[in-house]
């Protein structure tokens, strides 16, 4: 899964596409390229490893050319070497995917046979050598491309950029989101509406099976018959200017401080504080009829979704099913009329969530999608768009986009409980009036994280770490977990408190920290008889918790993070913090790359 640009230029390209692939690097950084055309011949730079890699080549060795097509990474077949960055070339074509095209084995075996050479290990160089060979053939380069696009299976978004036709570039799209972009005297092709930002905010987004032939003054789409369509041109709303990371030492840092502001936002768009209601961008009687929710999302927007399946069954009584997204489909399940499927994701461009929200439309689900880009695949598919206000997330440990999911889930819980009855106007004003406590208590919340970097050191050196929870502190243990494995990959694990005595208990020794989440409340004595467990066989345990459950609890810890006292409903949101800041400065404590860990992509687009 990767991020693709091409620009038919009036001026020179290789900056700007430059400029396109730094907005594309949460797809990807294991390796980025970019190939114009220039003086009749196709040229390319490509690097291994981040983009400045490949920003130190091209100032070294500038790109000149008014045509091209440019890829950042994420590497699926073959290696992060220079040998399998994009663009490949092939003769005469040059390609960059996003995608995997899932029978490229058995193209290559045909093309070897062909007395074709191949330089990469990836599945994107067929492609590369099919359209040049139709190109040898005798097609010209739009019927080349449309003799090949059939033969490709899995997903895919292309750009194709033919030697012998410099004036034309080629974009094809099934099951990876490409768009076309309208500019002045030149036109564009970008993986998102944000990589063309700077360029154009006149966006087309190609539908599946569609491909587009790109000149200067005129674009023609056509879908998988190769009929002429019109793909309807929209004000993508996105503007050019990019991130920064203000006086903050890293992009999750920032995001981690934004959270007081940015969950007061979205919470804004769902509460009305004085009449003390919650309210959805869609008519109440829409959900009066929901059976059953179906849950589905990857990553830190699954546990956010585990949040909210304790919160819909509490409130709205509604059973829930919960699925982490590429598991979903391939357990072929039930869903009948009247189910409410919904999908929670960042950036709205998941595959597996996607692919899952598909299938679930499909089935006859109403779909709801609670996402934080609303130009996004999922925001464009949805019935019902839940909105999160959280602004670009760029570190790719999500944590703003997180809290933002948890307070509209709180909403949309407290929504479907009205709507069936469930919910009495006082019961609802308590809600709002809980939920518009949210922002002041993480910024308590925040407060201690000077305290919680004077701890880190103790978990840094740590080879393994347990996080323990119960209840809505369970999925927080898990986004525990998580957080401290993506960015300072020290392994850890998540486990609901009381399953410990069933198997992981047996890794407890003074060398495995303990984070135990225990707000006090309901489940806390439970908790903490659990952590007594865990002490009892020389466990060291990180409590965290408020005043009362320190003081209840917290003799004989190694440390304690006081949390301010908050109402169960929000505990999540505020416990997210200091779970969040611990992860962020164990991994700086290590010098690992905070915003940009090993591995990972912040939106994964492939299966
Ligand atoms: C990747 C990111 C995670 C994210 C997950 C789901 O794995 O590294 O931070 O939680 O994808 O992404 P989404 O955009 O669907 O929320």
């Amino acid at each position: 899964m990767c991020g693709i640009v091409g620009i038919l230029g009036a001026t020179p390209v290789a900056d700007r596409l430059l400029e396109g692939l730094k907005r594309l690097e949460y797809r990807g950084y294991d390796s980025a390229g970019i190939c114009t055309e220039h003086d009749g011949e196709l040229d390319r730079r490509r690097a291994p490893g981040k983009l400045a890699n490949l920003a130190e080549r091209l100032r070294a060795d500038p790109l000149p050319g008014l045509i091209g097509i440019a890829h950042t990474r994420w590497a699926t077949h073959g290696g992060p070497t220079e040998d399998n960055a994009h663009p490949h070339i092939a003769g005469d074509v040059s390609v960059v995917h996003n995608g995997i095209i899932e029978n490229f084995r058995p193209l290559r075996e045909e093309l070897i046979a062909d007395g074709r050479t191949f330089l990469s290990e990836t599945d994107t160089e067929v492609v590369a050598h099919l359209v040049d060979r139709e190109l040898k053939r005798g097609l010209g380069a739009r019927e080349a491309v449309a003799a090949v696009l059939p033969r490709l299976h899995g997903a895919f978004a292309l750009a194709v950029l033919v030697r012998t036709e410099p004036d034309v570039l080629f974009g094809a799209r099934l099951g990876a989101p490409l768009t076309v972009g309208y500019g002045d005297g030149e036109n564009y092709l970008g993986s998102d509406a944000h990589a063309l930002a700077p360029l154009t905010q006149r966006i087309a987004y190609l539908e599946e099976g569609d491909w587009a032939e790109v000149r200067r003054d005129r674009v023609q789409i056509f879908d998988r018959d190769n009929a002429t369509v019109e793909r309807e041109i929209v004000n993508s709303g996105v503007f050019g200017h990019a991130a920064d990371r203000g006086n903050y030492r890293h992009f999750m840092q920032k995001e981690i401080y934004e959270q007081p502001v940015v969950v007061a936002q979205t919470l804004r768009s769902y509460l009305q504080r004085l009449e003390g209601r919650v309210t959805l961008p869609i008519p109440e009687s829409d959900l009066s009829d929901v059976r059953r929710v179906t849950v589905v999302a990857c990553g830190t927007s699954f546990y956010a979704g585990m949040v909210a399946r304790y919160w819909f069954e509490q409130f709205a009584r509604v059973p829930v099913d919960i699925d982490v997204a590429s598991e979903f489909r391939y357990r072929q399940p039930v869903m009948e009329p009247g189910g409410l499927a919904l999908f929670i994701s960042q950036s709205g461009e998941t595959a597996d969530t996607l692919a899952a929200l598909r299938h679930a439309r499909a089935e006859g689900q109403r779909i709801a999608v609670v996402c934080n880009v609303p130009t996004s695949s999922m925001a464009r598919e949805a019935d019902i768009l839940l909105p999160t206000h959280a602004g670009p997330e760029i570190g790719v440990a999500s944590t703003k986009a997180f809290t933002c999911q948890l307070a509209v889930l709180a909403a949309l819980a407290a929504n479907l409980a009205r709507a069936k009855g469930k919910l009495s106007e006082a019961a609802e004003r308590e809600i709002v009036r809980h939920l518009s406590e949210a922002p002041a208590a993480i910024n308590g919340a925040l407060a201690y994280d000077e305290a919680i970097e004077a701890m880190a050191g103790t978990v840094a050196s740590a080879r393994d770490v347990l996080y323990l929870g119960r209840g809505t502190d369970y999925p927080l243990a898990l986004e525990g977990a998580l957080k401290l494995k993506e960015i300072s990959y020290i392994h850890a694990e998540g486990y609901a408190a009381g399953e410990m005595k069933h198997g992981p208990i047996a890794l407890i020794d003074d060398a495995v920290p303990v984070i135990v989440i225990a707000p006090s409340g309901p489940l806390f004595e439970k908790t903490v008889s659990n952590m007594q467990e865990v002490r009892a066989r020389g466990g060291r345990v990180i409590l965290i918790s408020d005043y009362d459950g320190v003081a209840a609890a917290g003799e004989g810890c190694i440390a304690t993070i006081t949390m301010p006292k908050v109402h169960p409903l929000i505990a999540p949101i505020v416990y997210a913090v200091p779970v969040q800041l611990l992860a962020y400065h164990v991994a700086v404590a290590k010098g690992t790359d905070v915003d940009q860990p090993r591995n990972l992509a912040k939106s994964v687009t492939v299966e």
